[in-house]
């Protein structure tokens, strides 16, 4: 089976088995909400099926792929409450369900438990993957700053967006891809193709996630919509409509609106110039990009189209 469903189900199965201790209840259940809290589980995904497209199965690889995906919930916890979100997954977050000092602990336990299960691999391959990983969070990190200081910041240029988007959202997913074909022993060009199809495919999906956060169903997003407007947020879409509409954006902002009518009255703006879009063929180009990335990598065609398709649904999707 070479499926989304398949690997999915995977790792749903090895979530659910994953064991923590009862005590303190403080530290692990927080933890526990996190995990069984749904998720679209892409970045465990990719790991198992960039492993299996170099013939290794599941079970040798899912300790890495519950160890990324622990480090991308980890992420969440402190991204939530750097972003004052109220909701995620459709439930409320671990800083609003507990407090901020909740969601900093059980977000570094969780770091350290994604830690020790990446490092679960055999001992020839241990410091790339250990080395692959520690950039990698780096990374998400630094883009994770520059998101934070664009929201004081005017003049940030697309360009500039698109590094911290590739540096906050799409190194993790690369690292996944690149994780399970080296612990699958492909060999580097094939390695390097499959981080860029996730690099690609990353800013595909970050700009689409910005999209959401404005254009979504609510019910189907999991998370409040707007609140990108709310904290200024240097999307494509918000860099654009500057860009394009400086006076009017600058007006809107004067009025010190309600959270309602500054979504409602930014959105409005977003759609004279027709932004949605607009994003939405940049969207298709990445992804079309993330596909021809894959020319370089020594896969089969069953592998290849796993891939097309996974990329194919970033667009498409409402969550
Ligand atoms: C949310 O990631 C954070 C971003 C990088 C946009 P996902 O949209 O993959 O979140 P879950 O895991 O499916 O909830
Ligand atoms: C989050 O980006 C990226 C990371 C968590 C590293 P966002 O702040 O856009 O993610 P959401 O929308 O809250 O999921
Ligand atoms: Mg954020
Ligand atoms: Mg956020
Ligand atoms: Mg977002």
């Amino acid at each position: 089976m070479f499926t989304i469903d398949y690997f999915s189900e995977i790792i749903e199965a090895a979530i659910a088995d994953l064991k923590l201790p009862a005590d303190p209840a403080g530290l692990y259940e927080p933890i526990r909400y996190t995990l069984d809290g749904g998720g679209k589980r892409l970045r465990p995904v990719l790991l198992l099926a960039s492993a299996r497209a170099f013939g290794v199965k599941a079970s040798t690889v899912i300790s890495q792929a519950l160890g990324i995906e622990m480090f991308h919930n980890f992420t969440l916890l402190h991204d939530d409450v750097m972003d004052n979100a109220d909701v995620r997954r459709g439930r409320p977050t671990v800083h609003r369900r507990w407090n901020s000092s909740t969601a900093i602990l059980s977000g570094d336990a969780m770091l350290t438990l994604a830690t020790r299960l990446i490092a679960d691999c055999n001992a020839g391959k241990l410091r790339d993957v250990l080395d692959l990983f520690n950039t990698t969070a780096m990374e998400i990190y630094e883009g994770q700053q520059y998101d934070m200081d664009f929201e004081s910041q005017t003049d940030v240029s697309v360009d500039r967006y698109l590094e911290m988007i590739r540096l906050k959202t799409s190194v993790l997913l690369a690292c996944a891809c690149r994780m399970g074909a080296m612990l699958a022993g492909a060999d580097e060009q094939s390695c390097a193709a499959l981080y860029r199809y996730g690099e690609l495919l990353g800013l595909a999906f970050q700009l689409q996630d910005d999209y959401l956060d404005t254009y979504g169903d609510p019910a189907l997003f999991g998370k409040e919509i707007g609140g990108d407007i709310i904290n200024e947020k240097k999307t494509w879409l918000w860099i654009n409509a500057m860009n394009e509409c400086r006076g009017e954006m600058t007006r809107i902002l004067d009025r010190k609106l309600t959270d309602y009518l500054k979504i409602k009255e930014i959105k409005a703006v977003y759609d004279s110039i027709g932004l949605p879009e607009r994003s939405g063929e940049l969207i298709k180009h990445y992804v079309e990009q993330a596909v021809e990335a894959l020319d370089n990598a020594r896969i089969t065609p069953e592998a290849r189209e796993f891939f097309v398709k996974l990329a194919g649904r970033t667009t498409s999707r409402t969550h």
